[in-house]
């Protein structure tokens, strides 16, 4: 590497910059995100001793490349006093480097690549820990040793918004979860999602949920998830369908499925699921009635021809749910 074939020279400055650097930056600066790095740096097997910090501009002389591919991004807006170009730059997520400058064997630094999950995870929260990432440690991408650099990279990322591996949403999430993600290219799909109108993160918060199942990203229910975009949905109604109230997904699969309107089973034997044995028989009669006289739960929109207000009715006369 170029960085290998500086001279000696380079490096007497390089320490000469460090002390006037730390100088500099000492003053005062003592904010709380330092020692949650130096915690994450301490887990990732470096020495514990005395912090001290060098500055950018040192870390710089030998890995321009680096200063490089964060130019533009959001984390060099030096504007914004929350992110590292206002505190201690490539030391806010690397920790303090004057061990590392002056160790010729160029340990004693965050090393990403080396660390474990959980303190790549600290030292990327102890600037993002608030909002949408306050559910991260108990979310089950967390549990299973997920990091923030699994989806993200903070130096060359592949997509054009949010520093993602992969240069969409869908096909990072493809990496782990082709299942849902090849039912979003069914017949039926979540239309707008094939379309890039919705995304995996329209309906779920990969940094997990604090109020909802299955890290949904609004609501505390699926049905308040879903009734979010379908607000005729939303409930009270006068007369209540049960498995509606309860769950959506019950009969609708909010990935795709290859039935009409993303039902988890084709009709009439969504239905028949549960309405096995009522007086009315929930059973789309017997026999020849089916092939011969042509059944009408079976035509058209089967048992939907009569009971159209399937997800409940307020019509005073709209018990069985149908005006
Ligand atoms: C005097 C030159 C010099 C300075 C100054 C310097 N580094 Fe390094 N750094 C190196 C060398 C040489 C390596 C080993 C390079 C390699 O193995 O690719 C290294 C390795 C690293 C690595 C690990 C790279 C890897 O591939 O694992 C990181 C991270 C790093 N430096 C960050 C920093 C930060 C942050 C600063 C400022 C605090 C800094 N360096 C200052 C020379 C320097
Ligand atoms: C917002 C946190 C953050 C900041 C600020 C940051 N880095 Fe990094 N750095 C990372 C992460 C995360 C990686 C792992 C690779 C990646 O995600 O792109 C990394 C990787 C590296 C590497 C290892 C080489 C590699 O490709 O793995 C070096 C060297 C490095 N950074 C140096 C720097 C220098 C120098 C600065 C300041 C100019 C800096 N970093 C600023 C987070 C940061
Ligand atoms: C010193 C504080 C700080 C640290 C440490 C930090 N970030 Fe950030 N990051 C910010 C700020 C500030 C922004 C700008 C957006 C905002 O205000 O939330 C940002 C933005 C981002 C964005 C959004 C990028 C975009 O294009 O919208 C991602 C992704 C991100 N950071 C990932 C990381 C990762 C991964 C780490 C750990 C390796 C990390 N950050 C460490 C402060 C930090
Ligand atoms: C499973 C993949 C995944 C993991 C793991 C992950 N992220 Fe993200 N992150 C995303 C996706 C996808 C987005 C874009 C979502 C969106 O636009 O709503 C995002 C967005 C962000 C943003 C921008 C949020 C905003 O609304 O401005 C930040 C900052 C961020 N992530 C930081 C982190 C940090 C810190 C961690 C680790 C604690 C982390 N991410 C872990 C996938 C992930
Ligand atoms: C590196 C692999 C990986 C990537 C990439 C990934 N996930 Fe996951 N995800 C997992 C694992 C592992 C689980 C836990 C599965 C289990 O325990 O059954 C999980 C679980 C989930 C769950 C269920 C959460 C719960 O509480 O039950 C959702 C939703 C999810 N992921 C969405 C996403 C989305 C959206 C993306 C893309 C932004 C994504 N994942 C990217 C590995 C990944
Ligand atoms: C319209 C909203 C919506 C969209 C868009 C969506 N999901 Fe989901 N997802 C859900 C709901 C609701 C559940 C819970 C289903 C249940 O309870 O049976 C879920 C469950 C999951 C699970 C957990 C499955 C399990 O059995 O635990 C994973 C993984 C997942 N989704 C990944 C994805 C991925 C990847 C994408 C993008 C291709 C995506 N989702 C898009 C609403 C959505
Ligand atoms: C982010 C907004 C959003 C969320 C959340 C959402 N949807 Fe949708 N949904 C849409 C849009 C947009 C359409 C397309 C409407 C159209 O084509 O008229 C749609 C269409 C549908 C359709 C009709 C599909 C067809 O073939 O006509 C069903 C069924 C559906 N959604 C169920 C659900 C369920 C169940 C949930 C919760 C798990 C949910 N939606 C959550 C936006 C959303
Ligand atoms: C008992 C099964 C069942 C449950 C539970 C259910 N639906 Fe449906 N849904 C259906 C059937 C059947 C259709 C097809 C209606 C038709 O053919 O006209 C449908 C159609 C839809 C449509 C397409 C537009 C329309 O009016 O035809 C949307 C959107 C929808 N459902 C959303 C939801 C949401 C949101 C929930 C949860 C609050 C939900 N569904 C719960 C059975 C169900
Ligand atoms: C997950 C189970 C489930 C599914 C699937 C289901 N239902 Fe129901 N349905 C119920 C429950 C529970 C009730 C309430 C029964 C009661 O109050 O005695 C109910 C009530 C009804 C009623 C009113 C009957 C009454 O006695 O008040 C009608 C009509 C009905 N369902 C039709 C349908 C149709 C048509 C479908 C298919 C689109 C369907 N149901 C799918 C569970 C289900
Ligand atoms: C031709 C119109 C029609 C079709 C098609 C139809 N129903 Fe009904 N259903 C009714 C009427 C009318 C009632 C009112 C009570 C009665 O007459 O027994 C009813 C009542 C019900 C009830 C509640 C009363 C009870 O006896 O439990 C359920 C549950 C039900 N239907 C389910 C279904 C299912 C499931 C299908 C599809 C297999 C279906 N219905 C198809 C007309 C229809």
């Amino acid at each position: 590497m170029t960085q290998r074939l500086y001279p000696a020279a380079m490096c007497l400055l390089a320490a000469a910059l460090a002390v006037r650097v730390v100088n500099a930056r000492t003053e005062g600066r003592a904010a709380p995100i330092s020692s949650v790095v130096t915690q994450a740096a301490a887990q990732a097997g470096a020495p514990a001793q005395a912090a001290e910090y060098v500055g950018s501009d040192t870390c710089t002389t030998c890995h321009s490349d680096k200063e490089q591919s964060l130019k533009g991004t959001p984390h060099s807006q030096a504007a914004n006093p929350r992110t590292p170009a206002a505190t201690h730059g490539c030391e806010s997520c690397h920790g303090p480097g004057k061990a590392h400058v002056d160790d010729d064997a160029k340990g004693h630094i965050n090393k990403f690549g080396q660390m474990k999950p959980a303190a790549i995870s600290e030292t990327c929260l102890s600037c993002h820990n608030r909002g949408v990432h306050a559910g991260w440690e108990n979310s089950k991408h967390a549990q299973r040793d997920l990091t923030c650099t699994t989806c993200h990279s903070v130096h060359s990322p592949k997509s054009a918004a949010r520093q993602l591996v992969k240069p969409t949403e869908t096909a990072l999430c493809q990496t782990c979860h082709r299942l849902q993600v090849t039912k979003t290219e069914r017949a039926v799909a979540h239309m707008p999602v094939r379309e890039g109108k919705l995304s995996c993160s329209s309906c779920h918060n990969p940094h997990g949920s604090i109020t909802n199942v299955k890290a949904l990203k609004t609501g505390n229910s699926v049905a308040e998830l879903c009734e979010t975009c379908h607000a005729e949905m939303r409930g009270p109604t006068l007369f209540e369908h049960a498995p509606v109230r309860e769950n959506c997904a019950t009969c609708h699969d909010p990935h795709g499925s290859s039935n009409d309107r993303m039902l988890v089973v084709r009709m009439p034997m969504l239905c028949q699921r549960c309405h096995v044995a009522s007086s009315h028989p929930s059973s789309v009669y017997d026999n020849n009635a089916i092939t011969v006289k042509k059944s009408n739960r079976m035509f058209g929109r089967s048992c939907m021809n009569c009971h159209q207000m399937i997800h409940g009715s307020n019509h005073p006369s709209g018990q069985f749910f149908m005006r």
